[in-house]
């Protein structure tokens, strides 16, 4: 049987953005290093993708710097960010230039920053990069992780919230 599709209308990128902002997320900063220069973008496309191999994913848009440079360092950490690192959160986003400047860093094994101050912190190993559109999917096989106490940094509508005591 022939299913005929009635041609569709694009869904407008606004709205689709509007409506996907209702989706609450945490938001994580995604940190990386290539010949000792760092590299490090905010995130929210952050999700657990499989348990055995422990894998997640991240989705940077096309050619952000960020996302080029975990691409030629095969290697990449996650710092899920608390509540009180909202400040920190937009030193990654736009075009702040010194967005390591005099935070007490930490590093990894493999050399990939790590900020302080985290709820989390997980490092990976590059594991895939599937197309996903305008942005890359890049997917992290998990070789590192460790936890903190307390309350997660939550994006939602646009916003930076808290969670209710
Ligand atoms: C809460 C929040 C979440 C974000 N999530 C993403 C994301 O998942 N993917 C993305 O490409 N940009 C995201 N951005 C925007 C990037 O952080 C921003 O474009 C950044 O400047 C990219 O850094 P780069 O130029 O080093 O790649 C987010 C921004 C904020 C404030």
């Amino acid at each position: 049987m022939l299913h005929e599709k009635a041609a569709q209308a694009p869904i407008d990128p606004v709205t689709f953005r509007k409506v996907m902002g209702n989706f609450a997320t945490g938001v994580a900063v995604v940190t990386t290093a290539v010949d000792g220069t760092r590299f490090g973008m905010a995130v929210n496309s952050l999700a657990s993708v499989s348990l055995d191999p422990c894998l997640l994913l991240v989705c940077p848009k096309k050619g952000s710097a960020t996302g080029d440079a975990i691409k030629r360092s095969g290697v990449f950490a996650v710092n899920v960010l608390g509540e009180s690192q909202q400040d920190l959160c937009m030193r990654f986003v736009g075009e702040e230039a010194s967005r390591f400047d005099e935070l007490d860093l930490d590093e990894d094994n493999r050399g990939v920053p790590l900020l302080p101050g985290s709820l989390a912190h997980i490092s990976c190993q590059l594991e895939a990069v599937h197309p996903g559109g305008d942005h890359d999917i890049i997917v992290g096989r998990v070789v590192d992780c460790s936890l903190e106490t307390g309350n997660p940094l939550i994006f939602h509508d646009g916003q930076f919230c808290r969670r209710a005591a």
